[in-house]
């Protein structure tokens, strides 16, 4: 066990390491001639998928909007096969094992109404690649710990490259450098933010645009391997009811890199601070004036909105890790949860 660990204390912790290489080596498979002609073909997008995949999902649908003005529509797989919207265009099924009973079902649905279907799996002949007409092939290898790290980012991987082909290589250069960026934020030192965490028995992550949803994402991960109760918000929605919790106990987690929404971002961060919640920040290198006003600030690397996405949710996967190991939690097998749900 400790040989296939390859030295780490947990897979978690291998995989997160491995996450540099999925994503190179997912960018590097590329996309097959006839994915690549559905991608261009569909005038909407549909993506179904429960969990880690929900949010990848989620994160695909700020970035393709923005950057290829495609509609894209996000549903759960379990809502979906009982609340089926009205369905147009090209329906995408994102699950890393392939077997996810609630998936499955809605992309059957999907079939059924003759909607055009792509499976992004990891594991090559699952279910989800034999009910589907394409499949795109994540490159992460299989991933043993229950919570998924690098399966995330080679989802991530698949979807940007999506967004890529929609934009006629604009991104090129982007995801081939990615993984770089990846492997310097793995070095980064967050001992201080999991001292506060591991204390925490409340835990706020927001960030607006893509980051809400790579916020919920750690959140879930905080959740499942340390079991300290933690949301994912949008940062513009906590004045709407979650302020009322706010104390000098609950840590707020905040996503705030230069992007459109910087300056809204920084605001809300001075709110939740003259609440008294302590604020962990996720800025770029050099940020000073972000800085000063946190109490805890984490630096990730100056880049592409595209690769921030990827550097920020690896710091979180880190700091869910981290709290988990300082709480004496079973990380790799969290209590209740299984690495694939093939009931509904
Ligand atoms: C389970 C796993 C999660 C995963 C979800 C969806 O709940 O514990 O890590 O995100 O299933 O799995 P899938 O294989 O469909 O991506």
């Amino acid at each position: 066990e400790d040989t296939r660990k390859g030295g780490f204390t947990h897979y978690m912790l291998k995989e997160i390491y491995e996450q540099p290489q999925s994503f190179y080596e997912t960018i590097r498979a590329g996309i097959s001639e006839r994915v690549r002609k559905m991608v261009m073909e569909a005038d909407e997008i549909t993506l179904v998928a429960c969990g880690t995949s929900y949010h990848t999902a989620l994160i695909f649908k700020y970035l393709a909007e923005s950057l290829c003005s495609i509609p894209v529509r996000v549903e759960m797989g379990s809502e979906f096969k009982y609340f089926t919207p009205p369905l147009r265009g090209l329906v995408i099924a994102v699950s890393q094992s392939g077997e996810t009973a609630d998936t499955i079902a809605a992309l059957k649905m999907a079939k059924a109404r003759n909607c055009p279907t792509l499976a992004i799996t990891n594991m090559q002949g699952s279910t989800v690649t034999r009910i589907a007409d394409q499949t795109l092939l994540m490159r992460a290898g299989p991933e043993i710990s229950v919570a998924a790290t690098k399966s995330y980012i080679a989802q991530l991987a698949a979807l940007m490259e999506i967004i890529n082909v929609r934009c006629e290589g604009a991104f090129d250069d982007v995801l081939s450098h990615a993984h770089l960026a990846i492997e310097d934020v793995l070095l980064q030192e967050i001992k201080e933010a999991v001292d506060l965490c591991a204390k925490a028995e409340h835990i706020f992550f927001v960030g607006r645009g893509p980051f809400y949803p790579v916020s919920m994402e750690g959140a879930l991960k905080m959740k499942e391997i340390s079991y300290v109760h933690a949301e994912g918000y949008a940062a513009g929605e906590l004045k709407h009811g979650p302020f009322a919790l706010l104390t000098s106990e609950t840590p707020v987690v905040a996503i705030c890199t230069p992007c459109p929404t910087y300056g809204v971002m920084a605001s809300n961060i001075k709110e939740m601070k003259a609440r008294r919640a302590p604020i962990i920040a996720i800025g770029v290198f050099g940020d000073t004036e972000l800085a000063e006003i946190v109490d805890i600030f984490i630096p990730i690397p100056k880049t592409h909105l595209l690769v921030q996405v990827l550097t920020a949710s690896v710091v979180l996967q880190l700091l869910a890790y981290h709290t988990a190991c300082a709480l004496q939690r079973d990380v790799d097998k969290p209590r209740n949860l299984a690495k694939s749900v093939t009931v509904e």
